[in-house]
Order: C-alpha cells, then sequence, then structure tokens
C-alpha cells in the first residue's frame, strides 16, 4: 500500500499564522506539523510516500523534508495543487503515483496518540473497495459524521449542523484504485471543493466500504483551538514517555 499526505490548501482558518507560510509547516510542540502524519503512515509500513502541497511555500517542503532520511526512508515523492480545489482534488493528483495500488491517505494536520498498523493490515487483505476510521468526539459538528447501524456505515453527513451520531470521520482513509474514477464524477460542494465525504459516501453506495475506531486521542490542526489541543496532547505525549507523569504536571502548571 502506497501513502499519500495531502498539505495543500490556504489553512485560512488560521490566518495570520499562514499569511506567509504553510499551515503543516507549523509547530506542534517540538515538531512542525507534517511529521506526525508522516510517521503515521511510517508505522503502519508504508514506505512509499507523496506529499501533495500548493501555494507559495511548497518548495519549503523539499528543504524540510527532503528525501525523508528523519523517517528512515529512501526517497519521498512530492507534487503540486494549482488552486484550491478541495482534499479530493488534492488526491486526484496522486493517480499516476498510486499506479493501481492500494492508498492510505493522511490529511495533514491530523495526529494521532496511537497507530493505525492494525487497520491497515485489515484493509491490505481487503479485496476491494475502502476503510475508513471513526474517532467519538464531543464536537461532531465541525467534522464528516457516520450514520452507524448494526455495524454498518449508512452515510456520512459533511459538518451536519445536528449530527446523527458522535462518530467524526477522522482525515485517514485506505481506498481501492477505484477512488480516482470515483472523484472524476465529483462536483463541487456548497463551498465551492471536492469532498472526501461525497467520495466515501460513493463507496457507501456501492456496499463496499469498511471502518475501524481509532485507538488513543485524535486532533485536527486546523485551527486556534485545535493547533492548541494538538500541542497540548503531543506536549503531555512526549513529556510522560521522557519523564513521566510529574513532567507533565510541572509543565501544564508552567
Ligand atoms: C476534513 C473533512 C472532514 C473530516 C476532517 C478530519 O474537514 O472534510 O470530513 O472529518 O477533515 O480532520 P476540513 O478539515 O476540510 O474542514
Amino acid at each position: 500500500m502506497k501513502g499519500i499526505v495531502l498539505a495543500g490548501g490556504t489553512g485560512s482558518r488560521l490566518f495570520p499564522l499562514t499569511k506567509i507560510t504553510n499551515k503543516h509547516l507549523l509547530p506542534i510542540y517540538d515538531r512542525p506539523m507534517i511529521y506526525y502524519p508522516i510517521q503515521t503512515l511510517v508505522d503502519a509500513d508504508i514506505q512509499d510516500i507523496m506529499i501533495v502541497t500548493g501555494g507559495r511555500n511548497s518548495g519549503d517542503f523539499l528543504r524540510l523534508l527532503a528525501n525523508g532520511k528523519e523517517f528512515g526512508l529512501k526517497h519521498i515523492n512530492y507534487t503540486y495543487q494549482e488552486g484550491e480545489g478541495g482534499i479530493a482534488d488534492a488526491l486526484a493528483l496522486a493517480e499516476h503515483f498510486a499506479d493501481g495500488q492500494q492508498i492510505c491517505v493522511v490529511l495533514g494536520d491530523n495526529i494521532i496518540q496511537g497507530s493505525i498498523r492494525a487497520a491497515a493490515d485489515q484493509f491490505r487483505s481487503q479485496a476491494a473497495g475502502a476503510h475508513i476510521l471513526l474517532k467519538e468526539v464531543q464536537d461532531a459538528e465541525r467534522f464528516g459524521v457516520a450514520e452507524v447501524e448494526g455495524g454498518r456505515i449508512l452515510g456520512i453527513e459533511e459538518k451536519p449542523r445536528n449530527p446523527k451520531s458522535n462518530y467524526a470521520v477522522t482525515g485517514i482513509y485506505m481506498y481501492d484504485a477505484t477512488v480516482f474514477e470515483k472523484i472524476k464524477t465529483l462536483v463541487p460542494s456548497g463551498r465551492g471543493e471536492l469532498e472526501i465525504t461525497d467520495v466515501n459516501n460513493a463507496y457507501i453506495a456501492e456496499g463496499n466500504m469498511t471502518f475501524s475506531f481509532l485507538d488513543g486521542w485524535w486532533t485536527d490542526a486546523g485551527t486556534f483551538d485545535s493547533l492548541l489541543r494538538a500541542t497540548n496532547l503531543v506536549a503531555q505525549s512526549v513529556l510522560r514517555k521522557e519523564s513521566g507523569q510529574d513532567a507533565v504536571e510541572r509543565a501544564v502548571q508552567v
């Protein structure tokens, strides 16, 4: 399975932090944001990775990541998204790279505590279709929300005012090669973007979508509040690992 990190967009919800850099280069505790989704893929034994980026700061990704030596990689692929077509539009650029293989897509601002290794291994043996990871949250209206019944997903609504469940669709998606044909049938949503939720609903309509629940914490980092939350969660995890609970409490006091 190949990996794709989507790291384009204007980051308008983080303006002016994103006036002079790309959102995915902003710091989350001790690393640039993009390090985390790359590590998520590498931890799931996905070594062949493409970064989709765009905008005026795209060259900085190459300077920062080079060939991915810090992640134990030999090589990283890059492509450039013109304009602001949305997540599915960015993914369309990876068709040539995917070359008919299964792909795991991670949104560049999605950070997780645990691992997607088990889900990736399960998907590797899934003959066709897609697999998404859900997480129970308190603010489901900020996300794509899955309606689940009898162990099946009935549908996903993008940022519904009245969510039908508390199950957010995280920005980690596994697809077979038909994803690119599905993207070609999409029309732009109300916000003028090709929505990843429409891609997922196409798999659900075919009866070809499986799902699992993500272990550990999950956050995006595309708003001021979630950026702060991501930093705090990462800091707590790092400090707890390095120095124990006391260090976390000392840091929180500061
Ligand atoms: C996107 C997706 C949404 C998903 C979220 C996860 O939202 O559209 O379905 O739940 O990522 O981070 P966006 O960040 O574009 O608002």
